[in-house]
């Protein structure tokens, strides 16, 4: 089994990566002094599949478990759900060191661990993400949280998990849409902080997309590597974390202009990504080959690069970030592949309006 740690002094956490691992999880868990009763949250899918087995790893260690179910979907990333969580929560007797184990993708692990940040105000949590967004993104960084209905991730916390352990083998159920979505963000990590990681990825995209265990971990434990990095210098995004909104200006606008459903977020992503590099090389700050690479590469995965829609349609949604500054977008440019810097673009859109014919 791999070991990737996140170094946060007291909130220090190990992410442990490997195939067929998810039975070991409860001897992982034994360090952190869990009490024996606590609660296991996941959605009827993942439930179905994997609730059994994860029940079994804490049994084996003595820790009884609740199993608590949420239904699918980004909507049910709510408040309302939140509270209909807790309620059943209160009547389970649970104590301080009653961990809450978040099985599923990261709409469960956001939520959950909203949910373990907040009830009792903090319980452990155990982050067992099984999409590969969840593995590669969302489990690692202690990002936690709801949606509001009129704007994503706008309630929340940072709240590290104790552990997380990510089973490449629960990814061989991921409907392959998601998986390729999940794939956008591995790309990411590549181009904004390890050029030789983008290389290898060009090299071995069949493999990942065949869904090789040894390149799955690869993938899995390489991008966990690059997050920790950036987490451990800006644990609270108060700056340095922003690299990780590489291609997420244009993602998010069109996500949000598109009324969300549309693209999935890595396709989003994908799209926000190109768009990105393009407006580097146009202000002159990296050449041609690094949007034509990146563009080759997630066409190859199978994800969307072009905009599709006019770049005046996200007029209204490119500003609609929480972390937006002073009135100007901010993006992630790209200098080369692997190394990004960023900066306010004055007028993105009339920049990708002159790059849409091209
Ligand atoms: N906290 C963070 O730092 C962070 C970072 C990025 C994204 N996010 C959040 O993550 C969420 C998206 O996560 P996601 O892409 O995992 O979506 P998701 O949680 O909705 O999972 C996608 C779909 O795959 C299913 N699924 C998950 N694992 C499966 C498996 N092994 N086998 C079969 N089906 C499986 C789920 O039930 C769901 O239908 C968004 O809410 C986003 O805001 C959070």
């Amino acid at each position: 089994m791999e070991r990737v740690t996140v170094n946060l002094r007291d909130r220090s956490y190990p992410i442990y990566i490997g195939a067929n691992v998810l039975p070991e999880v409860g001897s992982l868990a034994r360090p952190f002094g869990l009490s024996g009763r606590g609660t296991l949250i996941t959605n009827p899918v993942v439930g179905q599949l994997y609730g059994q087995q994860a029940l079994s790893a804490f049994e084996q260690t003595g820790i009884a478990l609740t199993l608590l179910e949420v239904p699918d979907g980004e909507e049910f990333k709510s408040l309302k759900i939140a509270a209909a969580l807790y309620e059943r929560l209160l009547p389970l007797g649970l104590d301080r060191r009653s961990p809450i184990i978040a099985l599923g993708g990261g709409v469960v692990g956001d939520l959950a661990g909203y949910v373990a940040a907040t009830f009792m105000r903090g319980l452990p949590l155990i982050q067992i993400p099984t999409s590969l967004l969840a593995q590669v993104d969302s489990s690692v960084g202690g990002k936690v949280g709801v949606n509001l209905p009129q704007a994503k991730n706008m309630v929340g916390a940072f709240y590290q998990p104790c552990l997380v352990l990510s089973d490449v083998s629960l990814l061989g159920t991921l409907p392959p849409p998601e998986f390729r979505a999940g794939l956008a963000e591995v790309v990411k990590y590549g181009v904004i902080a390890d050029k030789p990681f983008f290389e290898w990825l060009e090299e071995n995209v069949a493999a990942i997309l065949e869904g090789r265990e040894e390149a799955l971990i690869h993938v899995v434990r390489t991008s966990c590597r690059i997050k920790a990095a950036i987490v451990e210098q800006d644990e609270k995004d108060e700056g340095t974390r922003g690299v990780l909104n590489f291609g997420h200006t244009v993602g998010h606008a069109l996500e949000a202009a598109t009324g969300y459903g549309v693209f999935r977020h890595g396709e989003a992503v994908a799209i926000g990504m190109v768009a990105a590099a393009r407006i580097s090389c146009q202000v002159g700050l990296c050449s041609e080959e690094v949007p034509a690479r990146l563009r080759a590469l997630l066409q190859r995965i199978g994800l969307p690069t072009a905009l599709k829609i006019q770049p005046k349609q996200l007029k209204e949604t490119i500003g609609y970030d929480k972390k937006i500054k002073n009135n100007m977008s901010y993006f992630v440019l790209t200098k080369d592949l692997g190394s990004v810097t960023v900066a306010p673009v004055f007028d993105p859109l009339e920049t990708l309006e002159g790059l849409s014919a091209t």
